[in-house]
């Protein structure tokens, strides 16, 4: 039996001195004869219900390389940070069923995993087999999808996202990676011809309206079709709007970002030599006013969650594929390790957001829209005892030599950061202490 004491425990609800219990797993009311307990003093702590991030690619074939994070590797860097739950993507490949692309992803990550995690579902191959099969996932416990707009690979036509809104809307969210496909492509291929083949490129190809453009179109699919929308990795000022003007018109639409849109610009495309494709991503970084209209969106409730889109790949060998070539420089960065102390620093610490919303953005909010709640996302009787130890006092600087993410740097190198998980509990049980994993490999796949 586990008493965590002395704590501030916060939920969006609000916040209060109490005592917390965890026996057997999970959450439980004070016991009237406590037997055989292990205290924790979490005087001076914050004490959050186990953050979840929403979406990581962990062990993902992308082009001509493999990301740098295996299951392994990604569940422990979250795990360390304070993520006691991640959802993956199972992505079909062409010709294949949803059951094969599932059961892949569940043999990758059985017995690999320190944080609990489960999967949506990316839909690549729209069919008569793929449409039949869409309730039989939910009965197999993924109960939200992934369509792509962009990346030729993956995405799939205006005509088919809509025929799979239609058959998720009673079943749950759909992601859709909002950029028009066919623009990026054009841009891209203009830019090459002219010789304009460096990492400065990449933005230049993924305009803010290539993003802005494709939300809108996403939403009025969603409208027609009656579809539960997540619109991912949303990072313009201009996207907002579309999000305001639909959700003024009745749109339930779930609107995520992510720590590098709220922290980083693209005037790191412009560094020295090849050093800005470390921060080539899609969508990538944005302007300034972007910025700070996504942390307004933060402030005034307009962002529903914060996850990361961790999709990491080493500085050399891996980024330097494109070195001749800013359109093959493997799209994505590492950030699940840093996301609740980024999110604390300038989010709480900026009275951007209290802590009470930080608890929403980064643990309830997820597990509601993705049927984990309150199993996930609460600290209630009967809930999972996934918990951490918040200390807001802790003051430390990113560094790339310190992380336990399989990347050689990360984007946010020598940033300061203010606050830390000193210890992350997964099912009643310390797993990671300041900021280093203690107990690995247990995490649960969860059926959503
Ligand atoms: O650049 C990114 N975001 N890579 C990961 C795949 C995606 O688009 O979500
Ligand atoms: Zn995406
Ligand atoms: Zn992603």
């Amino acid at each position: 039996m586990l008493l965590i004491k002395n704590g501030t425990v916060i939920t969006p609800s609000g916040s209060c001195s109490r005592r917390l219990w965890a026996d057997g797993g999970k959450i439980i009311p004070e016991p009237s004869n406590p037997v055989n307990v292990s205290e924790y003093d979490a005087s001076g702590c914050l004490v959050f219900p186990g953050f979840i991030d929403a979406h990581t690619h962990f062990e993902t074939r992308t082009g001509e390389t493999e990301t740098a994070d295996s299951f392994k590797t990604g569940t422990a860097a979250a795990l360390a940070g304070g993520t006691t739950t991640v959802l993956d993507f199972a992505t079909q490949e062409k010709g294949e069923t949803l059951r094969a692309a599932l059961e892949a992803r569940l043999e990758k990550a059985c017995g690999s995993c320190s944080c609990d995690y489960g999967f949506h579902m990316a839909v690549t191959d729209w069919n008569a087999k793929t449409k039949a099969d869409i309730r039989k996932t939910a009965d197999m416990g993924i109960s939200s999808f992934k369509a792509y707009m962009a990346y030729d690979a993956l995405r799939i036509s205006p005509v088919d996202l809509r025929e799979l809104f239609y058959e998720c809307r009673d079943i749950g969210y759909v992601g859709v990676h909002c950029e028009l496909g066919d623009e990026v492509n054009a841009n891209i291929k203009k830019l090459l011809s002219t010789g304009k083949t460096g990492p400065r490129y990449h933005p230049v190809s993924r305009p803010n309206e290539v993003e802005s453009l494709a939300v809108r179109e996403c939403l009025i699919a969603a409208r027609e079709t009656g579809a539960k929308v997540w619109i991912v990795h949303l990072s313009t000022a201009e996207s907002l709007e579309e999000i305001k003007k639909a959700r003024e018109a009745g749109s339930k639409a779930l609107v995520e970002t992510c720590p590098q849109y709220l922290t980083l610009t693209d005037e790191l495309y412009d560094l020295q030599g090849f050093e800005g494709a470390k921060y080539v991503c899609s969508p990538p970084l944005r302007g300034k006013k972007d910025v700070f209209a996504l942390k307004g969106a933060l402030q005034s409730g307009d962002v529903d969650i914060v996850s990361t889109d961790h999709c990491s790949f080493n500085f050399r060998g891996q980024k330097e594929l494109g070195k001749n070539d800013f359109s093959k420089i493997p799209n994505g960065l590492p950030g699940t390790e840093h996301r609740p102390a980024l999110i604390w620093t300038c989010g709480v610490c900026a009275g951007i957001v209290t802590a009470e919303r930080t608890a929403a953005l980064l643990s309830e909010n997820p597990a509601r829209a993705f049927n984990m709640y309150p199993r996930k996302g609460a600290l209630l009787p009967g809930s999972d005892a996934d918990v951490v130890i918040w200390d807001p006092g802790y003051e430390g600087v990113i560094t790339a030599g310190k992380q336990t993410q399989n990347t050689d740097y990360t984007p946010w190198e020598g940033f300061r950061v203010k606050g830390r998980a000193k210890a992350v509990i997964l099912g009643g049980e310390i797993c990671a202490e300041d900021g280093s994993v203690i107990k690995k490999e247990r995490g649960k796949y969860i059926s959503r």
